[in-house]
């Protein structure tokens, strides 16, 4: 098997803990959380994964402290124009999935701009999900098909979701300790492995990166068939 996920989806959590731990406000947990992106991007594509989506803000974030969400929205336009030049140089192609029309006409300026800057880059592909939700892709994806009366298939409503330019992922990693999926993926992880670590998404470095992949590469991965039948087709195929 691939000892290298193809494509890697994380949900960054935990970034409120670290600072709380540090006594520290909230929004350094963030501002942190950005700084691990960055090293977790670079560390990415260093290993050879071809696709990385991250969780940055989800449909229910909303729901946090008014003062928070703003510093969320300050600190994503910020990080935007400042990670660009080392993106260009690590050949990142960013991809913003989410309900644009919930952002501020300033957000969503900033992603079409950082969008057609790297759209030739080809090493990695970044998506960064915010103001993403699973329930979201899935409804806005069927209303389109029922406005252009489509008939639903499982092809047709994936070609119509939000990652529909990318494979599923191979790896789902959560960090911060909690097992559950918060309304990531909920289509596009069917099949993915899960990787949960306790380790807060501030701390989470290349070391942490390199026990998720390893665990991955011992996972079997047999889509509904036997054991027997894996082992079959590997040995076909090798
Ligand atoms: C994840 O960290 C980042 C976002 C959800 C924006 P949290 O802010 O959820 O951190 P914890 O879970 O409170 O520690
Ligand atoms: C999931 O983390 C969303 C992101 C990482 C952006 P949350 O911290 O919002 O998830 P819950 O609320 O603990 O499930
Ligand atoms: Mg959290």
């Amino acid at each position: 098997m691939n000892l290298v996920p193809h494509h890697i989806a994380i949900v960054m959590d935990g970034n409120g803990r670290w600072a709380s731990k540090r006594y520290l406000p909230r929004a350094a947990g963030h501002k942190q959380g950005v700084v691990s992106l960055r090293r977790c991007v670079k560390a990415c594509a260093q290993r050879g994964v071809k696709v990385l989506t991250v969780f940055a803000f989800s449909s229910e974030n909303w729901n946090r402290p008014e003062e928070e969400v703003a510093g969320l929205m300050a600190l994503f336009n910020m990080a935007l124009t400042r990670e660009l030049p080392q993106l260009m140089v690590d050949g990142v192609q960013l991809h913003f999935v989410g309900n644009r029309a919930g952002l501020s006409p300033k957000v969503v300026a900033g992603i079409r701009k950082a969008e057609s800057a790297t759209t030739s880059n080809t090493r990695l592909i970044l998506n960064i999900c915010f103001n993403y939700g699973g329930r979201w892709d899935i409804v806005q994806a069927a209303a389109r098909l029922a406005a252009q009366g489509v008939q639903f298939t499982e092809v047709a409503l994936g070609q119509a979701m939000a990652m529909a330019h990318v494979a599923d992922p191979d790896l789902v990693i959560r960090t911060g300790g909690e097992q559950r999926i918060s309304n990531f993926l909920l289509w596009q992880s069917a099949y993915s492995e899960f990787y949960f670590s306790d380790s807060l998404w501030p701390e989470f470095d290349e070391a942490e990166l390199d026990l998720a992949i390893a665990s991955f590469g011992q996972r079997e991965r047999r889509f509904g068939r036997t054991s027997d039948q894996i082992v079959a087709l590997a040995s076909m195929g090798s």
